[in-house]
């Protein structure tokens, strides 16, 4: 385990990010907050670290589409993704920096990403993507959205936008590649598959949190917890079902969501 911290090094990188990263510095930073941030920090110090791990989930990505034969451009979209994850990390960050500083956090940087275990290239990359793009990815969206309409701080919810636009185009590549490779899977596959997306949907469904409060981007659970049973049901298990991937129908009554 080793202390969660951003670091750069400047020079060429910092003018080579520089384009995709300016719209943090035209935040409206000097908001007034209010004193009491104590969990808000906590969240977006936690949330820095997760858009951490989605840098590394794409850089997987990328990697197996390229192992897979898939389109050059869908491998590009997955790489470009990674800057993406990097930028929403260093927002995250610096929005705990404004709200009182972030928290200590340890984390093990070497399990950022859990393995695919499928026999073929093609199906490894599909249990990636799906369990990145088409779950973690489509559950972000409608999430953040919500986090955005109760954040009560412009500072906040303008960065929440510009986050959420990004996610939406994260969550559209599984279901490009998932037609594209869509001849070359069979039924294990695409069992395989729904039992990948089961595992993440229950991965990612909420636990019962300290306070449950909601602004300054925190959401409180008694609004949280139907968009996530809800965005399981359109955003998820609907279009894999599309695709012929079923999700189980154990998992989604587990998350709350409908089959
Ligand atoms: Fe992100
Ligand atoms: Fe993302």
């Amino acid at each position: 385990m080793t202390a969660f911290e951003l670091g750069v090094v400047g020079g060429p990188w910092a003018r080579r990010l520089a384009p995709r990263r300016a719209w943090i510095d035209e935040l409206p930073w000097d908001e007034q907050l209010p004193e009491d941030t104590g969990p808000a920090r906590v969240m977006w110090t936690r949330t820095a670290f997760n858009e951490y791990a989605s840098a590394a989930a794409f850089a997987e990505v990328a990697a197996h589409l390229l192992a897979a034969g898939a389109p050059i451009d869908l491998v590009a979209a997955a790489g470009d993704f990674v800057v993406d994850e990097i930028v929403h990390a260093e927002a995250a960050a610096r929005l705990a920096t404004a709200l009182g500083g972030a928290v200590a956090l340890e984390v093990d940087l070497e399990k950022l990403v859990r393995p695919p275990v499928a026999g073929s290239p093609l199906v490894r990359a599909a249990e990636l993507i799906v369990r990145v793009s088409c779950v973690g990815e489509a559950l972000t969206v409608p999430i953040l959205k919500l986090s955005r309409d109760v954040a009560g701080s412009p500072l906040v919810s303008t960065a929440l936008a510009r986050i959420v636009a990004d996610e939406s185009a994260h969550a559209q590549l599984g279901g490009w590649f998932l037609d594209w490779a869509d001849g070359q899977l069979d039924d294990d596959a695409r069992a395989h598959l729904g039992r990948v997306a089961g595992r993440a949907l229950r991965d990612l469904a909420p636990v019962p949190s300290e306070g449950c409060r909601a602004g300054l981007g925190l959401v409180d659970c008694a609004r949280y917890d139907p968009v996530f049973a809800a965005a399981a049901t359109r955003h998820v298990a609907r279009p894999l079902g599309e695709r012929g991937i079923v999700v189980p129908a154990a998992d989604l009554a587990a998350v709350g969501a409908a089959a």
